[in-house]
C-alpha cells in the first residue's frame, strides 16, 4: 500500500496505474474506520481493479459549532486496516493541500440540500459537494463508493455527478450495524455506555416503521411520529424524523412511491443519523 500525503504524489500514483490500464475504485473518507467505511472498500474492489482511499477531516463540511476539533483521528490503526483490507493507496492530504488561503470557488447543489441534514446543517453540503468534486478531481476513479447511511449525501453526490457530467461511476453500499442495529458511525465513540443503549432506539424505531409500512400503513405522519416518540422517550433529542420521496426528498404526506425516513438525533452531544427505505 502506497501512502500518498500530497496531490502530486497520489496523482502520479493513479497515472501509472491508468497507463497499466488498470481502473481506479476511490472511497472518500474522513477516517477513524470501521466496517462500515471497510465495506466500500470491498465494493470498490469488486468493481475496479485498484482501490484509493482518502482520509480527509474536511472543514468546510463542519459548522461552527459542530465537532471538528474534536472528531476523532487515529491514523495508525487507520492505515493497518486499510493495508489488512487491500487499499492500495491511501490518500491523506492536509488541509493547506487541499484548500488555499484564498480559496473561493464552490459547488453547490441546489434542490436536494435544504431538506433533513441541510436544514439544520446550512453550510454542510457546499462543503461536501466542493470536497467531493476536489477528490474526484485529484483522483480521477472510473467509480468512486459511498454509503447509504448518509442517503442525503449519497444522492446529492449522484446529482452532482449528473449535472457536471463528471467522468465517473457512482455506487452506493447498504447500511453497516453492529450486530444489536446501531449504524456504525465515526462519532459513536463519543456515546457513553448508556448514551449507546439510548441509541438503540434510532434503529429499533426504523425497523418498527419498516414492519408497519410492511404491514400496510402508508401514512407519512403517523410513521413519522412512531419513530419520534420511540426515540424521545430513549432521552433523544430529536434534530428532524422526515419521511420523504427517496428521488426530490421533499417531504411526503402518503407514500405511495420509494420513501425515505430519515432520523437525526442528539444523545448527549452527539448528533447521529440513521435511515430506511420503504417501498
Ligand atoms: P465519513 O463520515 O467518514 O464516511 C465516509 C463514507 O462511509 C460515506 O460514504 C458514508 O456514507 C460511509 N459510511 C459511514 N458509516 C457507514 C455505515 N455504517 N455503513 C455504510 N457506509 C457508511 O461521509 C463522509 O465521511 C464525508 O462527508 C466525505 C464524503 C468523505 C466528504 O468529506
Amino acid at each position: 500500500m502506497t501512502i500518498c500525503r500530497t496531490i502530486e504524489e497520489l496523482r502520479t500514483v493513479a497515472r501509472g496505474w491508468r497507463q497499466e490500464g488498470l481502473t481506479v475504485g476511490f472511497v472518500p473518507t474522513m477516517g477513524y474506520l470501521h466496517e462500515g467505511h471497510l465495506s466500500l472498500v470491498d465494493l470498490a474492489a469488486r468493481n475496479a481493479s485498484r482501490v484509493v482511499l482518502s482520509i480527509y477531516v474536511n472543514p468546510t463540511q463542519f459548522g461552527a459549532n459542530e465537532d471538528l476539533s474534536r472528531y476523532p483521528r487515529d491514523f495508525p490503526r487507520d492505515e493497518g486496516l486499510c493495508r489488512r483490507r487491500g487499499v492500495q493507496a491511501l490518500f491523506t492530504p492536509d488541509s493547506a493541500a487541499m484548500y488555499a488561503p484564498d480559496h473561493s470557488t464552490w459547488v453547490t447543489e441546489e434542490a436536494l440540500t435544504g431538506t433533513l441534514c441541510g436544514r439544520s446543517r446550512p453550510e454542510h453540503f457546499r462543503g461536501v459537494t466542493t470536497v467531493v468534486t476536489k477528490l474526484l478531481n485529484i483522483v480521477q476513479p472510473e467509480i468512486a463508493v459511498f454509503g447509504r447511511k448518509d442517503a442525503q449525501q449519497a444522492l446529492v453526490i449522484q446529482r452532482l455527478v449528473r449535472d457536471l457530467d463528471l467522468p465517473v461511476r457512482i455506487i452506493v453500499g447498504p447500511i453497516v450495524r453492529d450486530p444489536d442495529g446501531l449504524a456504525l458511525s465515526s462519532r459513536n465513540l463519543y456515546l457513553s455506555a448508556d448514551e449507546r443503549t439510548r441509541a438503540l432506539s434510532i434503529s429499533q424505531a426504523l425497523r418498527e416503521a419498516e414492519d408497519r409500512y410492511a404491514r400496510g400503513e402508508r401514512d407519512a405522519l403517523a410513521l413519522r411520529r412512531w419513530v419520534q416518540d420511540r426515540v424521545q422517550a430513549a432521552g433523544g433529542r430529536i434534530d428532524y424524523v422526515d419521511c420523504v420521496c427517496r428521488s426530490t426528498l421533499q417531504p411526503l404526506d402518503r407514500i405511495q412511491g420509494p420513501a425515505l425516513l430519515a432520523v437525526a438525533a442528539f444523545f448527549g452531544r452527539t448528533r447521529l443519523i440513521d435511515n430506511a427505505y420503504l417501498g
